[in-house]
Formats: structure tokens, C-alpha cells, sequence
């Protein structure tokens, strides 16, 4: 950095090499650039190692208390066990903790924070930490929350299709290496035992997960679920502030890289009309509803991984319930699932408080595809700025506006 410190808040990303770690310099990249010094940090592993920002490349810092010296803001990024001990040495130094691990989730003076959702709940936290949801529950709690306050959410039916990339660097990894051992073999997948002699031992997943799905996800809980299962219960409950609302779901791991899915079916104490359910989600802020079955657009992850939106479809009217709906969304698990989401509370905390080291400054803006730059005086809150939420009647040429602006990011880092 040359001409001396920038002016504007201090940011930390703390786990900054990690798959969220990644994600989360590359969408600070890519959005108003609103911050003054950014400071990477890892484990004393990666102490040293330079990493690309805003076109930068800055130096990691080991994880010590000192390190948060200055800092205002700071996005923990990094496994439940380091947030646990971490997270109040930052928040005891008056810096606002963003947490994207499930360390503090469920715990009763912590917000859970979706900005779409609840961004009200970004300025109560007596704790100083702010948890952002897992990114199952933050692939589908937007398109949720609309239907919610529209027709009273009784009951949710959810089976998820998870990415690879949602058991860190570590599951990426494992899904490459087993594709690549796999790949050009045409008798594999017809045999009990055949995937597995080829893809090894299943690497973070226990099994292996090219050429298979895996009906798990997380950790063993009591009576047979899993630790994921129990966190989009639990997750979307407090969120919508509906305790007693009835969740049932089945979390299922897919050869995708990038991009959680999850098929739904939702109960509602109205009656609900599907056509009315697709417009209001239609204008809603950070949701894309793709769905046109005759010409075979869906959400899919191919299309989603990389851009910021929650997108939905196969919107339909259940064939025995008037109150309720089937539906289908699709949304980047590193993006909205964890990266964006936080970064969008930061945004809200910026625009809503007087930092102590934040002086107005000009912004400096992307407009990709054309869009026009947004104003430097207002951090965008809710993405409803950022490219992809400017909704066109071509979302499908949108989402490859999107990823063709991620893809820029991405190979910069190269
Ligand atoms: N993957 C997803 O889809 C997703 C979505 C939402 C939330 N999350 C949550 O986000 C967090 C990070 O997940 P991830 O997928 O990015 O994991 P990951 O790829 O394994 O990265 C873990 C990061 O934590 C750092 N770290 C580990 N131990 C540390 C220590 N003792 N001190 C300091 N830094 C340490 C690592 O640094 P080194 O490189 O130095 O080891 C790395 O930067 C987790 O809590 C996860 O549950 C993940």
C-alpha cells in the first residue's frame, strides 16, 4: 500500500485461507470498497503467506489478541473451537465480531443475522458478536422469510443436496481427487464396491461422494439425525422468531463443488396460490426466481455457484394441500451461504454507526456488465445494488454476468 494509512474502518478476516476465507476476500474485492486497513488472518501455518485484496497483495498475521489492535470489525471465518475461544479476546477489545462458524448460533444473547431477514437484530448483540447462519439454512431463509410474512409458515418439509465445498477446502479437495481417480473409467457405478475401490476412502466425507450421494451431513445427534438436519430447525426457527414452528429435514451431500440446493414443501396456515407466491418472490430483495420448466431453466448449482442471489423454482401448488407449496432453491454456499451474508452485515453496521475511525471518504465502486457505479455515499445493505439483485427478465443472462465478474475476481487471484 502506498500514501499512507486508508481512511475508513479497520477490518479482520480471520481464517482468510480458508474455502469461507477465500470467498470472503473475494467479495470484499468485489463490492464498494468501504473499508480502511484490511488484515488477514490465519493460523500460524499460514503466518506470512501473501494473499490477494482489492487488488493487493497483504501479508497473513498468526491469530494473537494483539492482532486486533485497531481493528472495528472482524469476520471470524474459521472452525466452532477457534471462534469459541477467539471470538470474546476480539469482541473484550470492543471490536464487532461477525461469526460465520456454529459456535455461538443458538446462544440466546447472540443474533443470528440475515440482512433480508432481520437486520434489526445486527444492533442488539450484548456480547459483541454477531453469528451468521449455517449455509444450508442461509440457502433457503430468504426465499422462506417472504412466503412467512405473506401466509404464516406452519410446517417445512426440506431434503438438501449439499456441495462439497460446505465441509471447507478439505471437502473440495476430497471431491476432486475422487472425480480425478474416477474420471475415463466407463465401468464404474455398476458394480457395489467398484466407485469405492477407485475413489479411495471417501477422503472428508467417510464415503465416496463422485459417482454417489451421501444421505449425511455433520455430526451424530440424538435418535439418528444430524448436526446439519438440526440446524436448519433450529437455525430457521430463531430467525423468524417461530419457536414452535415444525421442521423435518434430510441432508444429502452431492458431487457439486459449489452450490446447495434443497427441495421443499411448505405448509402454510393460509391458503397459498403459487402464481402469487412467484411474484412476490419475484421482488424480493436478493432472491432470482428461475422457473420456466418448458424450456428446462431451473435453479441448478452450474448456473448459481459464484453469484450472490438466493434463486428459486419449480414453484408449485400442492396437489393435495391448498396451504402449501413445493419448491426448489438453489444459492452459492460460500457466497449468501457465508461470505456475502456477512459482508452485508458489516455494510449495515458501517451505514448505522459512528466509527470512531471511519472518516466519509470517496468509494470506490465496480460496475460490471454495464450496470451503473453505486453512489458513494450509500454501502449497499442488502445487496440490492450489487449486480445480480438488479433483476432483468433474463436471469439466466444475469447469473453469467455475475459469474463472468467472479471469474475476473478469481483469476486476478491466480
Ligand atoms: N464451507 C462452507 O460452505 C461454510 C459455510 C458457512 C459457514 N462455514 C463455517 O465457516 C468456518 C470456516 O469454514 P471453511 O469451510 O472456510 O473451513 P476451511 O476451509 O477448513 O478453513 C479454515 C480456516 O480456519 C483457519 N484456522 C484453523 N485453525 C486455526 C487456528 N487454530 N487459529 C487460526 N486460524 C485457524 C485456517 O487457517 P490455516 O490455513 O492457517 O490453517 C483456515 O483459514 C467454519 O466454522 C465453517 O463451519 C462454512
Amino acid at each position: 500500500m502506498t500514501g499512507g494509512p486508508r481512511p475508513g474502518p479497520v477490518l479482520a478476516i480471520v481464517g482468510a485461507t480458508g474455502a469461507v476465507g477465500t470467498v470472503m476476500r473475494e467479495v470484499i474485492s468485489s463490492r464498494a470498497d468501504i473499508w480502511g486497513e484490511i488484515r488477514l488472518i490465519a493460523s500460524a501455518r499460514s503466518a506470512g503467506r501473501m494473499l490477494p485484496i482489492r487488488g493487493e497483495q497483504v501479508m497473513v498475521k498468526e491469530l494473537t489478541a494483539d492482532a486486533f489492535d485497531g481493528v472495528d470489525i472482524a469476520m471470524f471465518d474459521v472452525p466452532d473451537e477457534v471462534s469459541q475461544e477467539w471470538a470474546p479476546v476480539a469482541a473484550a477489545r470492543g471490536v464487532a465480531v461477525i461469526d460465520k462458524s456454529g459456535a455461538f448460533r443458538m446462544e440466546p444473547d447472540v443474533p443470528l443475522v440475515v440482512p433480508e431477514v432481520n437486520p434489526a437484530q445486527a444492533f442488539n448483540r450484548p456480547r459483541g458478536i454477531i453469528a451468521v447462519p449455517n449455509c444450508t439454512t442461509l440457502s433457503l431463509i430468504v426465499v422462506i422469510s417472504v412466503l412467512h410474512k405473506a401466509y404464516r409458515l406452519r410446517e417445512m418439509f426440506a431434503a438438501s443436496y449439499q456441495a462439497a465445498s460446505g465441509a471447507g477446502q478439505a471437502g473440495t479437495d476430497s471431491l476432486y481427487d475422487q472425480l480425478a481417480a474416477v474420471a475415463g473409467d466407463r465401468t464404474l457405478g455398476q458394480q457395489a464396491g467398484d466407485v469405492r475401490a477407485a475413489a479411495g476412502d471417501g477422503g472428508a466425507f467417510g464415503a465416496p461422494l463422485a459417482l454417489n450421494v451421501i444421505p449425511w451431513a455433520g455430526s451424530l445427534r440424538s435418535d439418528g439425525w444430524s448436526s446439519e438436519e438440526l440446524k436448519i430447525r433450529n437455525e430457521t426457527r430463531k430467525i423468524l422468531g417461530a419457536p414452535d414452528l415444525r421442521i423435518s429435514a434430510t441432508c444429502v451431500r452431492v458431487p457439486v463443488v459449489v452450490g446447495h440446493s434443497l427441495a421443499l414443501h411448505v405448509v402454510f396456515d393460509t391458503e397459498v396460490e403459487a402464481d402469487q407466491a412467484r411474484k412476490m418472490l419475484s421482488e424480493a430483495p436478493g432472491v432470482l426466481v428461475v422457473d420456466r420448466p418448458e424450456s428446462g431453466e431451473f435453479p441448478m448449482p452450474v448456473d448459481v455457484a459464484g453469484t450472490d442471489p438466493t434463486v428459486v423454482g419449480r414453484i408449485r401448488q400442492s396437489m393435495d394441500d391448498p396451504h402449501a407449496l413445493d419448491l426448489f432453491v438453489c444459492g452459492d454456499n460460500l457466497r449468501k451461504g457465508a461470505a456475502l451474508n456477512a459482508a452485508q452485515i458489516a455494510e449495515l453496521l458501517i451505514a448505522h454507526a459512528n466509527w470512531p475511525l471511519w472518516q466519509p471518504r470517496e468509494i470506490r465502486t465496480t460496475a460490471p456488465c454495464g450496470s451503473a457505479p453505486a453512489s458513494a455515499s450509500t454501502p449497499r445493505l442488502n445487496g440490492s445494488s450489487s449486480p445480480v439483485a438488479t433483476r432483468t427478465a433474463t436471469p439466466f443472462s444475469e447469473l453469467a454476468c455475475v459469474t463472468a465478474s467472479a471469474a475476473a475476481n478469481a483469476a486476478a487471484e491466480a
